[in-house]
């Protein structure tokens, strides 16, 4: 690694003032948890909207623990939000957090708004100061956007720390992460990034210093891998159906061994949500960029048996209702990708949904944060506040989300409900005997009807 010539004085041990660029998802938690930790902070956004809101300590999604965080950071003083890139002028540490969504006509990620945040921030901050990049991009985006801060501001430097918070845990994945990863190009970043971190490290937090194209390699990697867990027990489900046997009972058992391990085995619907599924894309796509795409080859399948996990389970519906679902009343329980999220992109459930109501049945859904978002997404689907209005009269009930309530609902009072009692459970999450007698027809992926 080689020494950069900063013209500053070092941080030392002065108070760091943090900006964050970005306050979605990841850009508000982060906000939110460094302060906690005690830094000066202000989140940057250009949509007035959203900073209008988080100023008023509201956060525009659903993350559990999140907005009394905020509301208390605001309290504090310490957290202040703002459209206006100039506040960030006095801050020591910038945190790029801006998203980095799939192209609308390709694989690639779309760097516009990590190029924008980039170029926002070049003339207007203070010499010495570390840009940091949290967005999950592809690899090379550091050094190449390092250059261009250099170009412009050449006594800044820029590094790469990215962020591995799970939606529904991002507070807790955020102040007590499991590793941090830097990727910087001299002792300084590093040392910087260290101060900004020292709560971690004091509580041993794995700490791993890596290159820049490593750092960003880490996550899609990371990601890449836990596509691959997922559609690996999924592509188990489709043998178990083939062959007679169960999947679950496959994964508990392959589970136990430590080298394997039990998490992410769980079978069903698949992977969603706005990352895993677009960042294995953007990594093939960078992969055959950088010459390299037989490496990534895999990825394609592991796409594939994802999006074919959502069609099984509609092959489950027609095997149950006939081929023609015309005029079927059929209940979801379930449009979020994942649990204790109102997160729908590209949500394996509400894809469901909307193909089965494409293909003629009268689909009722209900979810209890999502609902509002599938909605402005959707809106010719239909849905209702209570599992009992959504499932009335339905012929066939699908559970796609595995949220807590669903597990908790009666069967033995749900059944008075149903015209046909039909359950089918698409994420392996309810208990097939209790269900069977109360008196249901119960179906599941992966699992053989014994
Ligand atoms: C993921 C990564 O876990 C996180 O580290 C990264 O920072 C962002 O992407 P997230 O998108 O919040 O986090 O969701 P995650 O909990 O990983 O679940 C992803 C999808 O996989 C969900 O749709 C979930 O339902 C599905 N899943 C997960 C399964 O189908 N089976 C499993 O066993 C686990």
């Amino acid at each position: 690694m080689h020494k950069v010539p900063f013209l500053a004085t070092s941080i030392g041990s002065m108070a760091l003032k943090i900006s964050v660029i970005g306050t979605g998802y990841l850009g508000a938690t982060h906000a939110a948890c460094m302060s906690t930790l005690g830094f000066e902070v202000i989140g940057i956004d250009v949509d007035p909207e959203k900073v209008a809101s988080l100023a008023a300590g509201r956060i525009p999604f659903y993350e559990p623990g999140l907005e009394e965080l905020l509301q208390k950071e605001l309290k504090s003083g310490r957290l202040t939000f703002t459209t206006d890139f100039s506040a960030s002028a006095d801050c020591d540490v910038h945190f790029i957090c801006v998203g980095t969504p799939q192209v609308k006509d390709g694989l690639a990620a779309d760097m516009t708004y990590v190029n924008a945040a980039l170029d926002a921030l070049a003339p207007v901050i203070k010499t010495g100061s570390l840009v940091v990049g949290k967005s999950t991009v592809p690899v090379g985006t550091a050094a190449r956007l390092r250059e261009r801060l250099l170009a412009i501001n050449p006594n800044s430097d820029l590094a790469w720390n990215p962020e591995f918070l799970r939606e529904g845990f991002a507070v807790d994945d955020t102040l007590n992460p499991n590793r941090l990863v830097v990727g910087v190009t001299n002792s300084r970043a590093e040392e910087i990034l260290r101060e900004v971190y020292a709560k971690n490290l004091a509580a041993d937090t794995p700490w791993v210093v890596a290159d820049l194209p490593t750092s960003e390699l880490v996550k899609v990697a990371a990601n890449s891998f836990l596509a691959t867990k997922i559609s690996f027990i999924n592509a188990m489900a489709e043998i178990c159906e083939a062959a007679g046997g169960d999947v679950t009972v496959l994964a508990k058992a392959i589970g136990y061994d430590p080298r394997i391990g039990s998490r992410f085995l769980q079978a069903g619907i698949g992977f969603g949500g706005g990352c895993l599924p677009k960042d294995i894309r953007a990594f093939m796509a960078r992969a055959e960029e950088l010459g390299a795409k037989q490496a990534l080859e895999f990825l394609r399948e592991i796409d594939s048996i994802n999006l074919r996990a959502r069609t099984r389970v509609i092959d489950l519906v027609r095997g149950e209702l006939g081929e023609d679902l015309s005029g079927k009343k059929i209940a979801v329980l379930g449009a979020a990708f994942k649990p204790d999220s109102d997160d729908v992109r590209d949500s394996p459930a509400l894809d469901i949904s909307v193909q089965i109501q494409a293909a003629g049945a009268h689909v009722t859904i209900h979810d209890p944060k999502a609902s509002s978002n599938a909605q402005k997404r959707f809106p010719v689907l239909n849905f209702e506040e209570t599992i009992d209005e959504c499932v009335a009269g339905a012929e066939l009930v699908l559970h796609l989300t595995e949220w807590k309530i669903y597990r908790e609902i009666d069967p033995t009072l749900l059944i008075k409900k149903v015209k046909n009692p039909i359950m089918i459970d698409g994420r392996n999450a309810l208990d097939r005997d209790k269900w069977r007698s109360a008196g249901w027809k119960f179906k599941a992926l992966g699992r053989s009807d014994i």
